[in-house]
């Protein structure tokens, strides 16, 4: 075991969903190691933990859990679960933490951010409870990536990830283990497998799943053509790779194009579906038919009673903020909670846990339960068949009914990727000193009724987080929000969220672009993106 001398490198502060930067900054000589000791420092004592290890398989994953294993041999711990070549989706670790008690785990991964030697890579920490580290645990982290002087590593050979099975190192057990089994059982516990079986009997449902070169292509080929038996072939790019076969893993309907082609209008096809780097986003479409995470959300809130996991009703669900209030309008009619949480899946880890909640989204295609403590792609697309399967309805048709009974939350979030830091944060400053004044106020003949920063304090823990989002009310219930991204690794990214609400049974079928181009054009008016930022559309739409 070998002690090194170190220096901490300023920025080790994770953002939303752990630390990412590009390859080259995590290829800096002590930089993985710094962290990742910080880490052990922050859980120790680690001996006698067990921990499980993994990633999405983007480029630098294998030599980062080399290092890793070799650092966890050198602090103690106890017992590593190492996927098999060393990929693991991030749900899937959650529900190994879960279902073998672990102390915690380490995902690698920059989620939908491109992979390659020059793209980007990622290092999360999860708690016991499967969940990503709560505020406290990661900014515990950050402080002590501050003040480390040194760091343990083995002086070993490589591990072998490929072979499954158990060797002791040092005072360790590594355990490599089969990465698909277990998510896969856990599915099949959830949810009506023979009822989506039968679905995919016969020719006359057809269903495409994009891995987008990323993790979910073993999981994706296990649990659909295997086990579910739907055709050889439904699920496409499914092989990992470290560059994700060039593209952006990011499942919407710009960066998911081979999916969207071939669900086209006139393709026949029933069912589509993506999810991203980690496996745990997910786009759901029906044939030429785009379905917004938030309306996803909804529909699966109030089909809940048809999935056999939720068999017994929900109690509560949540959203993140900026998603749109789909849901709450399905909660206020099945009579059960709703909750507001910031922007982040670790926000809904305290009210999972406390039995609060059973199913939670947020609009940037996040949908997930309490079955593990993370955002669940295929759980998504499960839970969609599954409600397919039983209804014997198109998506299409089942959101069209969905919106006749509860009305339409138009939504649309616009994003100005790698803005100039300086003038976004001139931007906020500048906006949130206005927001006072701004009540009141008409845009594009809409009266602005409340505008805030948004803050939060978790019911459970009772610990508060300000700073979560600008907010801007007006008067016919529409809303705008406006924050700063925090998994970026470029710059500044400007996010600008819209909904608005429509429950005229002659007016459900707009373009949201459309719909939404008032609160859109105010938007402008009001912050002043394109004097802020120079840009005159947004980079992204969805
Ligand atoms: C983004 C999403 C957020 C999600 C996170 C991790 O964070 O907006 O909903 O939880 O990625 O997947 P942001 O970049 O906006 O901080
Ligand atoms: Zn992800």
């Amino acid at each position: 075991m070998k002690i090194v001398a170190t220096q901490p490198f300023g920025d080790q502060k994770p953002g939303t969903s752990g630390l990412r930067k590009k390859v080259k900054v995590f290829q800096q000589p002590n930089y993985l190691e710094n962290f990742v000791q910080s880490i052990f420092n922050t859980i120790s004592p680690c001996e006698g933990k067990t921990l499980v290890l993994g990633g999405d398989g983007r480029f630098y994953n294998r030599e980062a859990i080399q290092v890793i294993i070799k650092m966890a041999v050198a602090n103690g711990i106890g017992k590593l679960l190492v996927g098999q070549s060393g990929i693991l989706s991030t749900p899937a670790v959650s529900c190994l933490i879960r279902k073998y008690g672990a102390d915690g785990g380490i995902v690698l991964s920059a989620s939908h951010n491109p992979g390659g030697p020059d793209e980007d890579f990622g290092i999360k920490f999860n708690a016991s409870n499967g969940a990503p580290a709560p505020e406290g645990l990661t900014e515990a982290i950050a402080v002590g990536s501050r003040e480390i002087t040194t760091y343990k590593i083995a002086d070993l050979g490589d591990i072998d990830l490929d072979q499954l099975g158990s060797l002791p190192v040092g005072d360790t057990q590594v355990e490599i283990v089969d990465s698909v089994a277990d998510y896969a059982e856990l599915m099949a516990s959830l949810f009506d497998f023979e009822a989506i079986r039968a679905l995919f009997k016969g020719d006359s449902f057809k269903v495409c799943f994009d891995a987008m070169h990323a993790v979910t292509g073993g999981y994706a080929v296990e649990i659909l053509e295997r086990q579910l038996g739907a055709n050889v072939g439904t699920v496409i790019n499914g092989v990992p790779q470290p560059d994700f076969g060039g593209g952006h893993p990011d499942p919407n309907l710009i960066h998911a194009r081979e999916l969207v082609e071939r669900m086209q209008k006139g393709s026949g096809m029933s069912f589509g579906a993506a999810s991203d780097g980690d496996g745990d986003r997910n786009m759901v479409l029906g044939e030429g038919f785009y379905i917004n995470p938030c309306d996803s959300l909804a529909v699966i809130a109030a089909n809940a009673h048809l999935v056999p996991a939720f068999a017994t009703g929900l109690t509560g669900v949540a959203r993140s903020m900026p998603t749109s209030r789909a849901l709450d309008r399905v909660a206020t009619a099945l009579g059960i909670d709703c909750y507001e949480t910031p922007t982040g899946w670790k926000y809904f880890g305290n009210l999972l846990d406390d039995g609060r909640i059973q199913l939670c989204g947020e609009e940037s295609f996040g949908t997930g339960a309490n079955h593990v403590r993370e955002k669940d792609g295929l759980w998504a697309v499960l839970c969609w068949l599954n409600i397919l399967a039983v209804k014997q309805m198109t998506p299409e048709q089942i959101l069209r009914q969905h919106w006749q009974k509860f009305g339409r939350d138009y939504f649309s979030r616009h994003d100005y990727e790698a803005v100039d830091t300086e003038l976004a944060n001139k931007m906020f400053s500048t906006l949130k000193l206005d927001l006072p004044q701004l009540i009141g106020c008409s845009f594009q003949g809409l009266q602005i009724t409340a505008a805030d920063d948004f803050s939060y304090t978790d019911p459970v823990d009772n610990s508060h987080t300000e700073k979560q989002g600008v907010r801007i009310l007006f008067d016919n219930g529409a809303r705008i929000v406006m924050r700063l991204s925090g998994t970026g690794t470029q710059g500044a990214t400007l996010r600008v969220y819209f909904d608005c609400y429509e429950d005229d049974p002659e007016r459900l079928d707009q373009n949201p672009q459309e719909a939404l181009h008032a609160l859109i054009l105010a938007a402008d008016e009001i912050a002043g993106i394109g004097k802020f930022t120079g840009r005159a559309a947004p980079d992204v739409i969805t």
